[in-house]
């Protein structure tokens, strides 16, 4: 078969059958971009070795560049029986430059070495577009906490009332995992800008080509070491995919936050109309789609990474066939969280707090208990003995339906002899939250603090 790579030592072309399998321009043509500046890198490494003149040398990158062009506009598309990014690309090359001359440019290389090192230029690429996304998403979250700077909220373990927090506190709570997750892309880039270019199909190239020429053309900071390893392994496909799905995830679990405060019962926000949704029957509907595709979405990105790992994991050295399952799943986490991410920020950006029904719920479900406690242990109370007095006044409350601070002087007193009346004086939301100034804390001095680190940290990217 003329049309493909590989013709010579076939008597016949490939059964319709398996070129139906094999083809994957349906998705790699994405690549196009980069693999046209690879071809240009190749073919300015090939006239530095001499195996190009300077007039070849100048027509190839010429059409090269009308190639890019017309990738770039539409004119040139991958044809049905093209088998890939590559062959359609090499057709279209000859189709500009001849077939002499186009066929000079695979000297040395192999798609092998090609493919490995395109999905690095497209993820380093796609890490700074999703990076950025996410800073815009951790911006709402610290403007939203600007806003609300000492507004307190019920916080919680396993769901249930445990101590009350400030709302920024908890929304900074967030900001954080996110900002880890721009700085895992920043890690992660050290390791993924080393170029696999010139390793050929596994061993490396015979020809005196330059990978280093290569590797700077396309703005690596180096070469990988090893040959084999530049063609056959993906950790860094994998790592991508890890911290994708850990983004994912973190924005997964605000979204669960965020359904749950819409709800009647919590009333703790509303959501903007422009980030909110209907119901086709229900006229008084308004739903928290956003939050709920983020969350759904989790699902496929974490499924593209668990899917990626499980390709991986019986792969002999070196290149195997396989590895072309290794692009769908990166791709599609990064389209998913490039459309995830900007309507998640505005959300979060027009999301309006009901901080007094936050207020109100703060002291619910006795969240003052451990103040007690503590409140004793200031008074050299052992915090053993602390602990079972505070939680002697809850049943006590509990049995009698009235709150902590309803408590008499002489209940407090019936309780413990420790419990003077001062104890009164940590029994309210803002005296908890105040208490709780040690690093990382909730008082509001710490979380000023907390504040000013986090937007440093977004301005130092
Ligand atoms: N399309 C392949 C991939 O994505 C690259 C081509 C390698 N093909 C081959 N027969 N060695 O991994």
């Amino acid at each position: 078969d003329r049309l493909a790579l590989w013709g010579g030592r076939f008597a016949g072309g490939p059964s319709p059958a398996l070129a139906a399998l094999s083809k994957s321009t349906h998705f790699d043509f994405e690549l196009a971009p980069y693999d046209i500046a690879g071809s240009q890198a190749h073919a300015t490494a090939l006239h530095a070795a001499g195996l190009l003149t300077d007039d070849e040398h100048e027509s190839m990158l010429e059409a090269l560049n009308t190639l890019a062009d017309d990738v770039a506009s539409g004119r040139f598309v991958a044809e049905d029986h093209d088998e890939d990014v590559h062959t359609a690309l090499e057709r279209g090359l000859i189709e500009r430059a001849g077939a002499e001359l186009g066929g000079k440019l695979r000297a040395g290389r192999s798609r092998n070495d090609q493919i490995a090192t395109l999905v690095r230029l497209y993820l380093r690429d796609h890490a700074k577009t999703i990076a950025g996304m996410v800073l815009d998403l951790v911006d709402a979250l610290i403007g939203q906490a600007q806003r609300h700077p000492r507004a307190p909220m019920p916080g919680r373990t396993h769901l249930q009332h445990a101590q009350p927090v400030l709302l920024s506190h908890h929304l900074l709570a967030y900001a954080w995992p996110l900002l880890r997750d721009v700085d895992r892309f920043i890690d992660w880039d050290v390791r993924a800008s080393r170029s696999p270019y010139g390793s050929g199909a596994l061993a490396g190239s015979s020809l005196g080509l330059d990978p280093q020429l290569v590797a700077q053309h396309l703005g690596f900071d180096g070469v990988v070491e090893n040959s084999l390893d530049g063609t056959a392994s993906r950790d860094v496909v994998a790592e991508f995919a890890f911290i994708s799905a850990m983004i994912a995830v973190n924005l997964s679990r605000l979204s669960e936050d965020i359904v749950i405060w819409n709800t009647k019962e919590f009333g703790f926000v509303t959501l903007d109309d422009g980030y909110s949704t209907g119901s086709s029957i229900m006229p008084q509907k308004k739903n928290p789609d956003i939050a709920e595709l983020a969350r759904g979405k989790a699902g496929r990105v974490i499924g593209d990474l668990t899917g990626l790992l499980t390709t991986l994991k019986g792969l002999p050295l070196a290149y195997n066939r396989d590895l072309q399952e290794d692009k769908e799943p990166v791709f599609d986490q990064v389209n998913t969280l490039e459309v995830v991410l900007p309507a998640f920020a505005g959300m979060v950006a027009t999301l309006t707090f009901h901080t007094d029904r936050m207020a109100a719920h703060a002291p619910q479900g006795f969240s003052l208990a451990t103040d007690i406690a503590e409140w004793l242990v200031r008074q050299e109370v052992p915090f053993r003995v602390a602990h079972e007095v505070a939680g002697e006044c809850v049943q006590v409350c509990e049995t009698r339906g009235i709150e902590l601070w309803d408590l008499s002087d002489d209940d407090l007193a019936q309780i413990s002899p420790h419990l003077t009346p001062q104890v009164r004086d940590v029994l309210t939301v803002d005296g908890s939250i105040a208490s709780r100034s040690g690093a990382g804390g909730t008082a509001p001095s710490r979380v000023a603090e907390q504040l000013d680190h986090a937007s440093e940290r977004v301005a130092e990217f």
